[in-house]
């Protein structure tokens, strides 16, 4: 791409919008499941995901998309004009908010907006592995880049978060002394003793994700301006048989870090556990909500 680069970064958007349409693989919930026709191998029920687009249709159908959405409404007819009103600096951080945000400024930030991964071994290495492909992370880097990433799956191993920050002490207690974090622990711990688990990581993983999640609190106090609110959405969970109110746990954590809660917005369609969990469990509706919190003044 010998273009101008505004315009190789566009291509390159259009690009990795179409990836996934043109290929043999379909995201599906923590897998990149693979279509019959890749000659992979296949579980009981072959996959099909249907038409595959060859790639000249499916990136200019995507431009095409690109420039009607830009010719819409309320958008300048050029793209690259400078904005009616100033806008603040837009600056994109690449790499984990365990390392980022402690580098970021006390009281700096009015808002933060966050999807958080979820407690819900989704391993986002093997969804965006066509992503990762297409930008050249190796193997190795991938290992790492799962590693580094907030515990959600059980392959993520214990983080040494104390290590990583020394004023992470406070939030480590915080999801230390959590009575409902305590039980849910405890409870998974003994089911994996006694082999119930269908994968013992099971219990590091959530014990990971809601120790690492208390750091990451901690930190968003720190860096947001009094009064200034965090919105986050995020799912419930629910392992051998018992609900995790993460909505509950992760609110309370941050009631204990500096935020006041303002409200858990439940979102409307409340979904179903695992089709394996309910098969053993029975159905427990999960709460998918969005959490507001305002930080303390
Ligand atoms: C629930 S998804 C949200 C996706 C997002 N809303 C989007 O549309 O791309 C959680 C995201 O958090 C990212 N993530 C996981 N661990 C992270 C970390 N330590 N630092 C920053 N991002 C992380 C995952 O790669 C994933 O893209």
């Amino acid at each position: 791409m010998q273009q101008e680069p505004r315009i190789a970064d566009l291509l390159t958007f259009a690009l990795l919008c179409v990836l996934e349409s043109v290929s043999y693989t379909r995201k599906d919930g923590q897998y990149l499941r693979w279509d019959h026709r890749s000659g992979r191998r296949q579980g009981k029920i072959p996959f099909d995901k249907g038409k595959i687009l060859p790639f000249d249709d499916a990136v200019v159908a995507k431009l095409e998309e690109m420039i009607s959405d830009l010719r819409s409404d309320g958008v300048p007819g050029d793209l690259f004009a400078p904005p009616p009103v100033a806008r603040g600096p837009i600056r994109l951080h690449a790499g984990s908010c365990l390392e980022i945000l402690p580098e970021l400024c006390s009281r700096t930030f009015d808002c933060i907006i966050t999807s958080p991964p979820y407690c819900n071994r989704y391993d986002y290495t093997r969804t965006y592995a066509l992503e990762l492909a297409y930008l050249g992370v190796s193997e190795e880097q991938l290992v790492k880049l799962r590693q580094e990433m907030v515990s959600c799956t059980v392959e993520n191993r214990e983080k040494d978060l104390l290590r990583m920050r020394r004023e992470w002490k406070t939030a480590l207690a915080v999801a230390n002394e959590h009575p409902l974090l305590r039980m849910i622990l405890a409870y998974l711990e003994s089911e994996r003793e006694q082999g119930r688990l269908n994968n013992n990581g099971i219990p590091r993983m959530v014990r990971g994700y809601f120790y690492e999640m208390a750091c990451v609190i901690q930190e968003c106090a720190r860096v947001l301006r009094d009064g200034a609110p965090v919105v986050m959405v995020n799912d419930n969970v629910r392992y051998a048989g018992v609900s995790i109110s993460v909505d509950i746990i992760l609110s309370e954590f941050a009631e204990s870090l500096g935020f006041e809660l303002d409200a858990i917005l439940i979102l409307p369609s409340g979904k179903g556990n695992s089709s394996q969990q309910m098969g053993l469990h029975g159905r427990a509706p999960l709460r998918k909500c969005v959490y507001v919190w305002k930080k303390r003044k």
